[in-house]
């Protein structure tokens, strides 16, 4: 039986008859015996086989490229080296798949940009090795936190009739003849449709039927901001909660980044440190202090008071009604706060048309979760439940109130205070990770003109 390398090097005592398979990361020789270290991708550490000329093909394993995929069976024994513990002396080597010379992921350490033009092998590095073994723990902890809560996973439509964000930055899905001019009844849906911005709207309906929902599905958006924080392709998680209010959203946001960050400590603890040493210095005792420590709140208003106080020149002027901008979201949680910040009740305008008016009739009850390095990670806000107030907010947003009259039905019919946010899985991990920029963090960015693999 084979064994994954993780649960070979946790060996307590050495072992006959142990057999691996893997890809060679590194092969060296030297008087006569042959050294190459497998990883199979169950961990960051690989596995030290050792070879002697004993074996039938001893000259063929001594010449192995890194690269190769292999079987090895052997004893495992106490490794004199520095640095491990146990070492592989091989009995038998089977090079089920070799490698060449010019293999690209040579041991030399390689830039990232270089590294996402061969995505297709940038997968066996260290570090994205690391990256993925983090986005599949991370994941799991997200479905661990909703499902220990009573929440239900609702599977949202990826092909979609309505724009949910009603920002007109979605891609078009059609069947249509690309060259004619369009007659959207005579199309696949007999009505115009687009690849999903937000499940958001559909977890809307769900939430008031099981009351506590998630989503967490891809999300697609033609935004043309070439950033490294923005991917055209992105995964997002959607809670919505029914009888729930701003307040409420905030607290489940909060227990729920808490937990998810708490869960990767516990159980990627050597790629945590692994980011720490080589990608963020300090990214532990971040982390650490994020489980520990309750977040800051302050509402939209007195975060531009703050920008306006802090005598700094922004590139963009903060004032009252404006977006906040990236240079300001990060004087705020990286200077003024040293830790993330929900900003509360942003002006009604620049904020989408769903979310629940304030008393004030300027502001909505939404919320936006900013942290150091990444900005913003998670956006929200309490829903419009009063029928005739949502209508008025279509209007105002040139949005028409019959094609979303499911929509409005949910206010006729047993509707309910309700609220929800969404998190952009990627910018979450980029966060755990300390990655820079958000094409490392997801197996195969589509970014505006990129989009091989
Ligand atoms: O703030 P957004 O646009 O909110 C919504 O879509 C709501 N429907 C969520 C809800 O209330 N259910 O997006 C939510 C999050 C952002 O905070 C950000 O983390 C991420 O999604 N995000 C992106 N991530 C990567 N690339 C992009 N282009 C992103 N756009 C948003
Ligand atoms: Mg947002």
């Amino acid at each position: 039986m084979t064994e994954r390398v993780k649960e070979i090097l946790g060996s307590e005592a050495p072992r006959e008859d142990v057999t691996v398979e893997g890809w060679v990361r590194t092969a060296r020789a030297s008087k006569g015996i042959a050294f190459f270290e497998v990883n199979d991708g169950s961990c960051l550490a690989s596995l030290q086989v050792v070879a002697e000329p004993g074996l039938a093909n001893y000259a063929e394993v001594e010449g192995l490229h890194v690269g190769s995929a292999v079987r090895v069976r052997g004893r495992l024994a106490q490794s004199p080296a520095k640095g491990q513990k146990w070492e592989l002396k091989a009995a038998d080597v089977e090079i089920v798949g070799p490698s060449a010379p010019e293999y690209p992921l040579q041991k030399k350490r390689h830039s990232f940009e270089y590294l996402r033009t061969i995505s297709h092998l940038r997968v066996r590095s260290r570090t994205f090795g690391a990256v993925f073994r983090v986005r599949h723990a991370l994941q799991m902890a997200i479905h661990n936190f909703f499902d220990s809560r009573g929440f239900v996973q609702v599977h949202a439509p990826i092909i979609t009739g309505s724009d949910c964000e009603g920002a007109g930055q979605m891609f078009r899905v059609t069947t249509l003849d690309l060259g004619a001019k369009p007659d959207f009844s005579k199309d696949f849906f007999g009505r115009e449709t687009s690849l999903t911005v937000s499940g958001q709207l559909e977890a809307e309906i769900f939430a008031l039927a099981f009351k506590d929902v998630y989503t967490f599905g891809p999300t697609f958006r033609a935004e043309n901001s070439n950033t490294s924080r923005h991917a055209a392709e992105f995964w997002m998680i959607e809670p919505e909660m029914a009888f729930c209010d701003l307040r409420g959203d905030m607290a489940i946001a909060e227990a729920f980044v808490r937990s998810i960050v708490g869960e990767v400590l516990a159980r990627c603890s050597q790629d945590v440190d692994f980011f720490d040493q080589q990608i963020e210095k300090g990214l532990r005792a971040k982390l650490e202090g994020l489980v520990a420590s309750p977040f800051e709140v302050m509402t939209y208003t007195q975060a531009v008071a703050a920008l306006e106080k802090s005598g700094r020149s922004f590139e963009y002027k903060p004032a009252w009604g404006m977006d906040l901008q990236s240079e300001h979201e990060r004087f705020l949680t990286e200077e003024l706060l040293k830790r993330p910040v929900f900003v509360i009740d942003y002006p009604a305008d620049i904020k989408a048309f769903y979310m629940r008016m304030n008393d004030d009739g300027k502001t909505v009850a939404a919320m936006d979760l900013l942290v150091p390095h990444v900005g913003e990670i998670i956006g929200g806000s309490q829903r419009e439940e009063r029928l005739g107030v949502l209508e008025e907010r279509m209007r105002a947003f040139k949005l028409d109130p019959a094609s979303y009259w499911w929509y409005l039905d949910l206010r006729r019919y047993g509707g309910t205070p309700h609220a929800g946010f969404g998190m952009g899985f990627e910018r979450m991990l980029m966060y755990v990770t300390g990655m820079t920029n958000i094409r490392d963090v997801i197996p195969f960015a589509r970014t505006p003109g990129s989009a091989e693999f």
